[in-house]
């Protein structure tokens, strides 16, 4: 089992329960329960019997999770021991549609499902959290996604990641409207899991630049949540601690993907990060790497590592204490020297973090054959928006202007 450097924060029992002190707990966003243990999936029968009544769940993965290692068939073997049946909806496309939220309703309503269980990435768990939501209900998702606010929970609805991208614990969930051409966020109290599982068991069977792409995410978002202008002295400790553990690990995991014990740091920092970017927020890289990413139709983690060191460069100014904080853990030496050059030091050792894992630095590189030009710099920069720009730290009152986000881009050119 990995050490935690914040054990008075939060503590793991034997048998994986995350628990949070109750004066703690009452300030933040988290699920009603966390489970955090490698092969938790071959126990998940024992938790569901603690959730009442329960008999038939509707198990929503994607097309490629059947593919790995046969992880839905397990999960449906785990249950069947304790009487519970499963229905497989395997239709989630990444960037979920609110036509498979509407089909998987269907498939839902059709078996008698009384709960469901998300079993994938971001896109897989956001779909199958709306399926919950609205299993119990006659509204469309497009009517959450129009502002609809939600009052009455849906039902039971238990979320088990093989990424770790933070959806798991989080209040909120992001769906497209192909055919409209909107995407949104809905966001509620009411959308947060039942139970969450976390079994890095799960990952080991990720692929090398798969791997790369999640865990670099995992370090940008808790750095972003760190810095950002919502941060407190609580998310500090959670996005510290995943910051450190992303630091110790992502190179190990990188090089070997069966090293359990780096696997379970990395799921841990995942887990870490997304309750420190849920109740702070992400930052300037996020606000720029999301509408750049979508542009060119980039991996998202890969984007964001190209913008992280642009965007560090850009905050120095502001919070090259907290940079300093993250250097010291990278080694570089802080005795004697003023904590501005410590924390530059620092930004050098992320960028050759990011090379070592095959993130190029530069946005040209990054793109490819293709040419980046000035409209669609101007495109990008129209679709900048959203909370994360505004948490960013530089400037203090404001999100960064169009002209310095021109600037954050040219540079990284
Ligand atoms: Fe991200």
């Amino acid at each position: 089992m990995i050490k935690s450097g914040i054990s008075g924060f939060f503590s793991i029992s034997r048998n994986g329960l995350v628990s949070i002190p109750q004066q703690i707990r009452s300030k933040l966003i988290f699920p009603k329960r966390v489970i955090f243990k490698p092969g938790a999936i071959n126990k998940i029968g024992d938790e569901i019997e603690r959730l009442p009544h329960l008999k038939k769940g509707l198990l929503v993965t994607g097309k490629k999770a059947m593919k790995r290692g046969g992880i839905p068939q397990t999960l449906a073997a785990a249950l069947k021991d304790k009487g519970i049946e499963t229905i497989l909806f395997d239709q989630i496309e990444s960037n979920p549609d609110v036509l498979s939220v509407e089909e998987g309703r269907k498939i839902l309503r059709r078996n008698g499902c009384d709960f469901v269980i998300g079993l994938g990435g971001g896109s897989v768990l956001d779909a199958a959290k709306m399926i919950a939501f609205l299993a119990n209900k006659d509204d469309s998702p497009l009517d959450y996604l129009d502002g609809k606010e939600a009052v009455e929970a849906g039902i039971p609805y238990i979320a088990i990641t093989t990424t770790g991208t933070g959806s798991e614990v989080t209040n909120n969930l992001n769906l497209v409207s192909r055919e409209l051409g909107k995407k949104g966020t809905v966001r509620s109290p009411l959308l947060v899991p039942d139970l969450a599982l976390v079994d890095s068991e799960l990952t080991h069977s990720l692929p090398r630049n798969f791997t790369i792409a999640v865990g670099v995410d995992g370090l940008v978002a808790p750095l972003e949540a760190y810095v950002g202008k919502k941060a407190t002295p609580l998310t500090d400790e959670f996005a510290f601690e995943a910051i450190r553990l992303v630091i110790e690990n992502i190179k190990l995991v990188a090089n070997d993907g069966n090293d359990a014990v780096a696997r379970e740091g990395m799921a841990l920092a995942s887990l870490l990060g997304a309750i420190s970017f849920v109740n702070s927020a992400l930052g300037a890289v996020h606000g720029l790497a999301l509408p750049f990413g979508t542009h060119f139709n980039l991996i998202h983690g890969e984007i964001c590592g190209t913008f992280l060191p642009l965007i560090m460069e850009y905050n120095l100014p502001i919070s090259y204490k907290k940079y300093e904080q993250v250097a010291k853990f990278m080694g570089v030496e802080s005795q004697g020297r003023d904590s501005f050059a410590v924390a530059l030091e620092g930004i050098e050792r992320i960028k050759s973090l990011l090379l070592e894992l095959g993130i190029p630095l530069s946005l040209r590189a990054l793109v490819g054959d293709r040419l980046i030009e000035e409209n669609d710099i101007e495109q990008i920069l129209d679709n900048v928006g959203g909370t994360s720009i505004l948490n960013n730290p530089n400037p203090p009152d404001s999100a960064p202007s169009r002209e310095d986000q021109y600037r954050i881009i040219q540079a990284g050119m």
